[in-house]
C-alpha cells in the first residue's frame, strides 16, 4: 500500500477541491477486456487480448485502491452478454456481477457505461444505430441486464460521444461499417437520442429520485485563428452548437448530469480546421497523437456548459510515452478545472482517461493513455510516477502549489517529480 502523504492543516498552499469530490479513471469494455470475439471490432481491427482484464480485473482493481481513487468508470460488453439475438449468456451477465462487486469491495463509486463504441455482429449486421431496431434491442439488453447488477452502480452513462462514433463512422471511415451517408449519419444521430431517452426513462422508473444518469459526450474547445474574422467566428459557432450543444438539446430534460470528455482544442482558419498547434514556435506541447495540450480549453467548455446540474469530467487524458508530460498535463489540467469550480461550475469529479494503457481503436495499441504501463508480450503492470502525481493531488483532494510551479519547467520539473515520486513508487511495487 502507498502511504499516505501528511496532510498540513489549514494549508493554504493547496488549491482545494470540493468535498466529496469523485477521483478515478475510466476504461471501456472492449479496449481492455480481451477476447470480445463476438463485437464488431474483431472482424475490422481485433483487439484480441487487448490488456486481458476480463482475467486480471481483480489485480487492476486493486491498484486502483492502492493508488487511493475513490471512483471508476467502466462499461459492460453488450457483445459478449447477447452474443446472438435475444440470447443472454447468463455467466457474462455473473462476470459483471463479480467484477462490479469488486469495486464496490474497495469502496469505489461505480460510474457505469451501458454503450461505449461496440456492438454485437448481429446488430451490426442489420445496420447498427441506422437501423431504428437497434433502439429497441438495446432497450431490452439494458432491461435484462441493469437489474442484475444495479445494487453495484451508483451512476449510469447510457452512451458515450455520440459524435465521435457518427464521425470515424462516416466522416474520417476508420471504424467499422464505414460508409459515406449523411442520411446515416442523421439517422444514427437521432437514433441514439431515442435510444438515450428511452434507458433514461427505464433507469428513474427502477430508481425514482436515485441514481444518477447523464452521457459521456466529447466536447470540443473551438476558437477563431483570426478573433476579428466574421467567417470564422461563424464556424465556430456551427460547430460548437452541432457538437458540443445539439445531442443535449434534443434530449433535454433527461439528463441529471453532464459528463464531459475532453481532449481537443480546435482552431479554425477559414474553414479548414487545425487540431494542432498554432504555429511552428508555438510553446503549447503536443501528444503522441498530435493533440495539443491546452489546459484553457477545459475551462472554456466548463464555462460554456455550466448549467444547473452537476458535471463530471468523464474522460480527459493524454497519450505520450514522456510520462513527465502526462504530470504537467494533470497538474496543468487540474488547475483549470479548479479555476473554473472557483468561476461557480459545479464540477464533482474528474475520470482521466485511463487506468492502464489500452486498445486505442484504429489506432492499436501505440498509443499510451495509461497511469499504468502494460507491457503486451508478458501482461506485466507498472505503475507510471504519473500515476502518484495524480494519487498525490487526490490525497490532497487539491493540488499543492509545489506541483503548480512545475507547469511550463520541463527539465526542472523532470528532476524535481522524479526525485519525489521514486520513494512513492518503491512502497507502491512492494
Ligand atoms: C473515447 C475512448 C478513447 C479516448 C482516446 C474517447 O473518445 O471514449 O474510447 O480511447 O477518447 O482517444
Amino acid at each position: 500500500m502507498l502511504q499516505k502523504l501528511p496532510k498540513e492543516k489549514h494549508n493554504h498552499d493547496i488549491l482545494k477541491f470540493p468535498p466529496g469530490f469523485f477521483w478515478g479513471t475510466a476504461t471501456s469494455a472492449y479496449q481492455v477486456e480481451g477476447g470480445n470475439i463476438n463485437a464488431d471490432w474483431e472482424d475490422f481491427k481485433s483487439a484480441g487480448l487487448a490488456c486481458d482484464q476480463y482475467n486480471r480485473y481483480e489485480q487492476d482493481f486493486d491498484l486502483i485502491s492502492q493508488l487511493n481513487h475513490n471512483a471508476h468508470r467502466l462499461s459492460i460488453e453488450w457483445s459478449r452478454i447477447e452474443p446472438k439475438e435475444g440470447q443472454f449468456d447468463q455467466a457474462e451477465i455473473e462476470h459483471y456481477v463479480k467484477v462490479l462487486k469488486k469495486l464496490k469491495s474497495l469502496n469505489l463509486t461505480v460510474m457505469l457505461t451501458l454503450w461505449h463504441f461496440t456492438l454485437p455482429k448481429w446488430v451490426a449486421d442489420i445496420g447498427g444505430w441506422e437501423n431504428r431496431q437497434t433502439i429497441k434491442y438495446f432497450d431490452r439488453f439494458v432491461r435484462r441486464v441493469v437489474p442484475k447488477i444495479s445494487l453495484y452502480v451508483d451512476l449510469w452513462v447510457t452512451i458515450n460521444e455520440p459524435g465521435v462514433y457518427i464521425y470515424e463512422t462516416y466522416v474520417a471511415k476508420e471504424w467499422p461499417h464505414s460508409k459515406k451517408s449523411f442520411l446515416g449519419q442523421v439517422k444514427t444521430f437521432l437514433n441514439l437520442t431515442s435510444a438515450h431517452k428511452k434507458v433514461y426513462k427505464y433507469l428513474h422508473s427502477l430508481f425514482p429520485g436515485g441514481k444518477p444518469v447523464g452521457i459521456a459526450n466529447n466536447i470540443l474547445s473551438f476558437e477563431p485563428y483570426h478573433k476579428h474574422s466574421l467567417l470564422e467566428q461563424l464556424t465556430v459557432s456551427i460547430n460548437d452548437i452541432l457538437t458540443n450543444h445539439l445531442f443535449y438539446f434534443l434530449t433535454r430534460g433527461t439528463h441529471d448530469f453532464l459528463g464531459i470528455n475532453y481532449y481537443f482544442h480546435v482552431r479554425f482558419q477559414h474553414g479548414n480546421l487545425s487540431t494542432g498547434p498554432i504555429n511552428l514556435n508555438q510553446t503549447h506541447e503536443i501528444s503522441d497523437l498530435g493533440w495539443e495540450v491546452y489546459p484553457e480549453g477545459i475551462f472554456d467548455v466548463l464555462t460554456d456548459l455550466a448549467d444547473d446540474i452537476p458535471i463530471y469530467i468523464t474522460e480527459c487524458g493524454i497519450a505520450t510515452t514522456n510520462d513527465d508530460r502526462r504530470n504537467r498535463f494533470l497538474i496543468a489540467y487540474l488547475q483549470e478545472v479548479a479555476r473554473a469550480i472557483r468561476a461557480g461550475v459545479n464540477v464533482r469529479g474528474f475520470f482521466y482517461w485511463s487506468l492502464i494503457d489500452n486498445f486505442e481503436w484504429h489506432r492499436g495499441f501505440e498509443p499510451r493513455f495509461g497511469l499504468i504501463e502494460v507491457d503486451y508480450q508478458t501482461q506485466q503492470r507498472k505503475i507510471r510516477p504519473s500515476a502518484l502525481v495524480y494519487t498525490d493531488i487526490i490525497q490532497h483532494n487539491g493540488i499543492p502549489h509545489s506541483l503548480l510551479r512545475f507547469i511550463g519547467h520541463t527539465v526542472q520539473a523532470e528532476e524535481v517529480l522524479e526525485k519525489r515520486y521514486k520513494e512513492m513508487l518503491k512502497e507502491s511495487q512492494k
